[in-house]
This record gives C-alpha cells, structure tokens and sequence, in this order.
C-alpha cells in the first residue's frame, strides 16, 4: 500500500461525500445580519452542549481565542496560561499585539489552584494586574493530555475567588469529553468563555465557536467583526460543523484507542519513549533518544517512507491520530518508525 499516513495533526482530514452533501444543501443567508439559520443552528446546538447561554461562530479557533481574550482583559493586564499553551505560543504572538497584555506563566503541565494562587499578585503596584486565567482542555503540547474536572473546578474557583475571568480553550474539549465521561457542559462550568474547534477531531473543514453569557457574545460580535471575521452566507460551512457534531463526537473514541495502540508499540522501539505518563486522547508526544537520531532527521527520513509527523522540539515529535487514521495505519507507521530507527 503506498498511501501517505499523516500524523502531523487531526486538522488535516477532508470532509466527506456525506458531509460534503449536507453542505451544498444549507439553508442560507446573511450572517453578517444574523439571518443565516443554519449558522445560527450550529450556535445554539453548541451553546446547548457548553451548557451556556450564548455562542458565536467564528472562522479559526486562533480568532476565537483572541476574542476570548480580548472580552475578559484589558491592554496592560497579565494571563495566567502554560507556556507552551496555544495563545502563548502558537497563535503567532497575537495575544500580547491584539489584546495588549503579557503573560503570567504557570508551571508546565497541567496547574492546580494552588499555583493560581501563588502565581496572584495582590494589588501591588509593581505589578499588572492578573485577570484572566486560560486553561487548555486538552492540552495540546502537553500530548493532548486530559484535566480531571476537580482540578480543573478547583483552578476556576481559585480564579473566582481572587476576582479573575476564566477561559477554556477547549479546541478538542470534545476529546475531553470522550476521554473522562463527563459531558461538555461539565468540562466548561466555571468558565466565563470557551472556545472550540469544529475541525480538529470531528472533521469539519473549517470553523470554531466561542461561548459564554449572552453580554460577552454580544461584545464577541463587535470584536469577531473587527479582526474581519464576520462572514456572509457561511451557513454551509456550519453545515458541514453540524454534521462533523452529529457524527464526529462518537467515534472520537477510536482515535485514542488508535494513539494508546500507537504510544505502547512506541514504547517498544529502541531509542523512542513516550514524553507524557500516559496517552489520554488522540495525541502522542516522543521522545527520541539523543544518541538515535534527532526528531527532525527521524522526521525527514520517515516522510520519504510515508509517515508524515511534526517535530515538537530537537529530541520530541508528536503523532496525531483522527478520522483519516485507522488501526492498520498505526501499526504500519509504527513499522516504519522501527525500521528507521534501526537502520
Ligand atoms: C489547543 C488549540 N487551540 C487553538 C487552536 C487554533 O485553532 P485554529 O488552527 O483553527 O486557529 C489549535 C489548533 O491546532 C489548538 O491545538
């Protein structure tokens, strides 16, 4: 078999027959006006499953974080996030330039409340001011890592109580959902805003939403509208959200079934380890043994193979499994990863 196995991200899969169909037959209008109904489906739908008031669609999740971003703080406040989490490190440095603040950077990994509260700075001048606290569920650079809800409760609440925002960026909080059981709706309460992605694991071939109180999606509008991400009859691309909805969140499971199959042969290769503890999701953070090879030579030479992945630093790649992957790729891709690193 000579097709392409591409791990590089869930981002990467391509709609459908089915999908495709239900996108030509939209009902449509001008969302702009707020008269598409199939736009406006797609954000109740996914309010209803955040357990919030109110959702807005929006064309990327980087636009929909910024806007999150730019609602709960004000130029010269501080973000309490992990440094290598998305608005921190990949949405191009557009946090600090849009919204005017810096960041407060918690420990690596997935904080508790204990460091949101160590990480306050009370009203010293010295200081600016701590406003918002941002949470990755899952988390990406963390190997699509899994919060429990208690840690992620009690770092909501810790953020309640000294008087900050909180915002989820819950790209793949559909992941999370599968991962742990519980429902979206419970992996977002304490949250004032949450952003998703459609097209990621679920398969859509473009659009995000951000949620919250129907005052903060309000001033979402203003904003989305400002970095120019007000679209007209985007109703067939809600579509193809809805049906990637519909469909998608009930075979997530099979993807990280794919990527703890993947991470345990993984972890049988000589020279290749897993990063993280264990595989929560879909996503597989390696390791490569300095005296192997680098990740970006292992990287290059299994491309001329067919395995396609990014590297994540000198030594680390990630593989990304989703709906374009299955059980019979993984084991092949696990084939060339043995036989590259053995030659
Ligand atoms: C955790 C996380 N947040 C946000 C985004 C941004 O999504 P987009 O690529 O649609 O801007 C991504 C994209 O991979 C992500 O992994």
């Amino acid at each position: 078999m000579s097709t392409t196995i591409d791990l590089r991200s869930d981002t990467v899969t391509k709609p459908c027959q089915a999908m495709r169909e239900a996108m030509a037959l939209a009902e449509i209008g001008d969302d702009v006006y707020g008269e598409d109904p199939t736009v406006n489906l797609l954000q109740k739908k996914v309010a209803t499953l955040l357990g919030k008031e109110s959702a807005l669609f929006t064309p990327s999740g980087s636009m929909a974080d910024q806007i999150a971003v730019g609602i709960l703080t004000r130029p010269g406040d501080a973000v309490m996030t992990s440094p290598d989490s998305h608005i921190a490190f990949h949405e191009a440095g557009a946090t600090p330039m849009l919204s005017g603040v810096q960041f407060s950077f918690m420990p690596r990994g997935l904080f508790c409340a204990d460091d949101v509260r160590a990480a306050y700075h009370d009203n010293d001048h010295h200081y600016p001011p701590t406003t918002l606290v941002e949470v990755e569920n899952t988390y990406n650079m963390g190997g699509g890592q899994v919060w429990p809800l208690e840690q992620l409760r009690d770092v909501a609440s810790a953020a309640g109580e000294l008087g900050m925002n909180t915002m989820l960026d819950g790209a793949r909080l559909w992941n999370a959902a599968v991962a742990t059981g519980h429902s979206e709706a419970e992996l977002s309460e304490g949250f004032d805003l949450v952003t998703v992605c459609l097209s990621k694991g679920l398969g859509a071939p473009v659009g995000s939403l951000i949620a919250g109180s129907s005052e903060h999606i309000h001033r979402a509008h203003r904003l989305r509208k400002m970095l120019g991400g007000g679209m007209r009859q985007a109703g067939i691309l809600a579509a193809a959200g809805l049906y990637a909805l519909n469909n998608g969140r009930g075979r997530l499971h099979l993807d990280h079934e794919n990527a703890k199959q993947l991470g345990q042969a993984i972890e049988n290769i000589p020279g290749l380890s897993i990063a993280t503890d264990k595989v929560d999701s879909n996503i597989v953070i390696v390791e490569v043994a300095a005296e192997l090879t680098s990740a970006a030579r292992l990287q290059e030479r299994c491309a001329t193979k067919g395995l396609l992945f990014w590297p994540t630093g000198p030594q680390r790649f990630r593989l990304v499994t989703h709906l374009d992957v299955t059980g019979e790729h993984c084991d092949r891709a696990v084939s060339i990863l043995k036989d590259t690193c053995g030659e």
